[in-house]
């Protein structure tokens, strides 16, 4: 998100728009928690991970009290339009109050899901990935010298973008995501094809929003399937979420916050920036919050093939 926020208040200083950061999301909209910023605030933060304006759920803002006195701070500062970085709850909020007080707002995908609708990727996403990645294979050190099985949970509450991907980057025999039907049946079963083939050690990648069951759970019933086999339980948890950005997303946080203040400069509003097939695409925030990206199929059918 830092290189987004970077790339929001350079183009906006190019272009001689001044720049107000808002620390702490819609709270700090509605406490007045504004920092001027300018070309040289944003130095040395494109490879920092998190964001330096800080985060925050805001109850207050889904009320319209809330929302007044955000507005009424908007109007102090002299603040015609908000370019928020985030996912649906952020651009839920972002279109609520466009409509309600007809200031301009443009969302930027911010979240390491890569659920928003309109973009090909999501700010973050690519990082989180590689991180889930680079876990998931030291695990898997583990795995083959202990010939054991291996479920480990990435995160995605309700998707399964970074299961999917990280599971085939790692080769891991099995992938579990909301997005699809499962059942422990084809699981045990494709353990018990494993086994013939001669395989002795597996990572079952899990997203952390699939309905099948928790993945201990998922653990335990295996265990109970099979007793002899040897069994691990890993969450990568909020690990996925820091640590520095990948070229990938400084890229693309870079693209966005671009094409968010020339989309704002063109007169747009109530959308979201996102880059698809290498463009920056606008796409009405409402879509992007009610649409949801698929889950490519051909990868799933690729994982299966691939995990013989
Ligand atoms: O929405 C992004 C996400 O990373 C989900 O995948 C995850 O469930 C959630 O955030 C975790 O949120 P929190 O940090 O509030 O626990």
């Amino acid at each position: 998100m830092n290189a987004a926020i970077r790339a929001v208040v350079r183009t906006a200083i190019y272009y001689d728009i001044e720049v107000v950061g808002i620390r702490e999301g819609y709270n700090g909209l509605i406490q007045g928690n504004f920092t001027k910023l300018g070309a040289r605030s944003v130095s040395n933060i494109i490879n920092m991970g998190g964001t330096i304006l800080k985060s925050a759920r805001s109850l207050e803002f889904k009320t319209k009290e809330g929302r007044q006195k955000a507005y009424d701070n908007c109007v102090a500062h002299g603040i015609d339009a908000l370019v928020c970085i985030g996912g649906d709850g952020t651009f839920t909020g972002a279109q609520i109050f466009g409509e309600e007080f007809g200031i301009k707002v443009i969302g930027v995908p911010g979240t390491i899901d890569n659920d928003i609708f309109g973009t090909d990727n999501t700010i973050g996403y690519d990082t989180a990935l590689n991180t889930a990645m680079e876990a998931i294979d030291k695990i898997r050190d583990t795995a083959t010298s202990h010939n054991r099985i291996f479920f480990i949970e990435v995160m995605g509450r309700d998707a399964g973008f970074i299961a999917l991907n990280s599971g085939i980057a790692t080769g891991a025999i099995d992938i579990l995501i909301p997005e699809e039907t499962d059942s422990l049946e084809e699981m045990f079963n494709t353990f018990e094809k494993a086994k013939k083939r001669g395989k002795n050690s597996s990572i079952v990648v899990v997203a952390e929003g699939e309905t099948l069951a928790t993945t201990y759970e998922l653990a335990k019933k295996t265990k109970e399937q099979f007793p002899e086999a040897d069994i691990r339980v890993t969450i990568l948890g909020h690990i996925q979420r820091g640590g520095a950005p990948s070229c990938a997303d400084r890229v693309l946080a870079s693209k966005l916050g671009y094409g968010a203040v020339t989309g704002l400069m063109k007169g747009l509003t109530n959308v979201m920036a996102g880059v698809r097939s290498n463009h920056i695409v606008y796409t009405p925030i409402e879509d992007a919050i009610r649409k949801h990206n698929e889950i490519n199929q051909e990868l799933l059918t690729i994982s299966e093939i691939l995990a013989l």
